[in-house]
């Protein structure tokens, strides 16, 4: 077995939410609508028509939720900040209200000592500004750095760790291309726009808060996962670096003053015709952190059926190997080769693994959760990050995803990935058999 001291005492150990997924209240104090208000409250859109109006009611009962964070040992805590609940609009008019609750949040959880970790933006849009375009629009990127703005001077007082955007290939790619996230839009002539202007907004959102806030931890954070070709084909090879250009390169090399992935992947040309004379020079910001969420590997496929891409992935079900109820494959070393990938760019400063964790079908039997899986899984993910420090890879955090069983987008409430069971009725809150494994890790001095 392997310890937290191995990890060194800088080691940052968290758990991370967001605020769509576990908030509720989504029509009290003032507050807007946001894209998933509207997405998952339209018929047939989120597995068995569930929507995120009540959540985990984490409005209404975040002390107590901080003080379970507290019980569980946990020194850092990851959430996110509603845009539409600070500026109902999306510019403009400031709702005290929705400021007064992030302000009790981050006061709460600072009392307890435990450290707010921020994410700017965890896709949940203000309904208004998709109105306008959303994300296609190129005025969202001084419309999301006036948000930024407005965040930096209510919370940089007291919050110092901030991330600027959460995953943008998945909000642009499952809600501007596929259609299955919010706001549900599809096809090449709205996801790229949409990763250019997000792309703009990930450096620009980070040069105004740290215009704001210079000595603030600035990160950013990238959904990545470790891909495999089918065969050793030329063929799947090709196809695997296609997928990876789109999957894991796509946001972080613009980043870094790499610029976009293009010469592996054509069906991106056209982000060309969307830029403006300085862009090149916009692109690229010096984050103090790159946030890494990582759940699974992928093997890929070349397939002359998807157009542009030309090229699949087989899924996990389909493969015979251990999954979780995403149809993910349960895959440690998948987190190791990941960290291993990103280490590779010399221009990374240092990198926190934001995400990692699993959902599984828990049962109830006697009053508690022995989910056996779910905490073998962050065992095993955790030692492959410890293998990874050991090899010299600047991995310098770790955060669960997630505290509660909450609204897991598409897929609805079914999908429990919780270290503590969210009885959706009740709102009783229960910790898990890995919640009390994590807490005993994290007690560990
Ligand atoms: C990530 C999201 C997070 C959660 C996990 C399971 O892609 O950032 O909100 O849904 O997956």
């Amino acid at each position: 077995m392997f310890n937290k001291k191995q990890f060194g005492a800088e080691f940052k150990w968290g758990v991370s939410t967001a605020a769509y997924q576990i908030e509720g209240a989504h029509n009290i104090d003032d507050k807007g609508f946001s894209i998933w208000d509207t997405f998952s409250n339209q018929n047939k859109k989120i597995l068995g028509n569930h929507n995120g109006n009540h959540a985990c009611d984490f409005y209404n009962r975040h002390e107590d939720d901080l003080k379970l964070i507290k019980y569980l040992n946990i020194p850092n805590f990851r959430f996110s900040l509603s845009w539409p609940r600070i500026l109902p609009s999306g510019i403009g008019t400031i709702n005290q209200k929705g400021v007064d609750f992030y302000d009790r949040l981050i006061d709460h959880s600072m009392e307890l000592g435990v450290t707010p970790w921020v994410t700017l933006y965890h896709w949940d849009l203000p309904q208004m500004i998709e109105d306008k375009g959303g994300w296609t629009n190129r005025d969202v990127v001084s419309w999301f750095s006036d948000f930024v703005e407005v965040c930096a001077n209510k919370f940089g007082d007291r919050v110092n760790n901030w991330m600027i955007l959460n995953e943008p290939m998945v909000f642009t790619g499952a809600g501007y291309f596929l259609g299955i996230h919010a706001p549900g839009r599809k096809g090449l002539k709205n996801f790229i726009p949409a990763v250019h202007h997000a792309a703009l907004c990930q450096s620009l959102g980070a040069r105004v808060l740290k215009s704001i806030c210079p000595n603030a931890n600035v990160g950013t954070t990238f959904s990545c996962s470790h891909l495999e070709p089918n065969t050793s084909s030329e063929k799947d090879k090709l196809a695997t670096k296609r997928v990876d250009a789109l999957i894991n390169r796509l946001f972080i090399e613009p980043s870094l003053g790499l610029g976009y992935p293009t010469d592996d992947l054509k069906l991106l040309d056209r982000i060309y015709d969307y830029f403006l004379p300085d862009d090149e020079k916009l692109l690229p910001f010096d984050f103090d952190f790159v946030g890494l969420q990582n759940y699974t590997r992928e093997i890929v496929t070349h397939s002359y059926f998807v157009p542009l891409l030309q090229a699949k992935l087989i899924k996990a079900d389909k493969r015979n190997v251990p999954i979780t109820l995403m149809n993910w494959e349960v895959y440690p070393d998948a987190m190791y080769q990941t960290l291993k990938k990103f280490d590779q760019y010399s221009q990374i400063k240092k990198i926190i693994v934001t995400e990692n964790g699993a959902a599984f079908h828990d049962v109830f039997f006697d009053g508690k959760i022995e989910d056996e899986l779910r905490a073998n899984y962050l065992k095993d993910h955790i030692r492959e990050v410890l293998r990874a420090k050991n090899d010299g890879i600047k991995v310098e955090g770790y955060f669960v995803w997630t505290l509660l069983d909450n609204f897991e987008w598409a897929e609805g409430f079914y999908p429990r990935f919780g270290i503590v069971h969210t009885n959706f009725k009740t709102q009783e809150r229960t910790i898990k058999k890995s919640g009390y494994w994590y807490k005993n890790f994290l007690d560990n001095k």
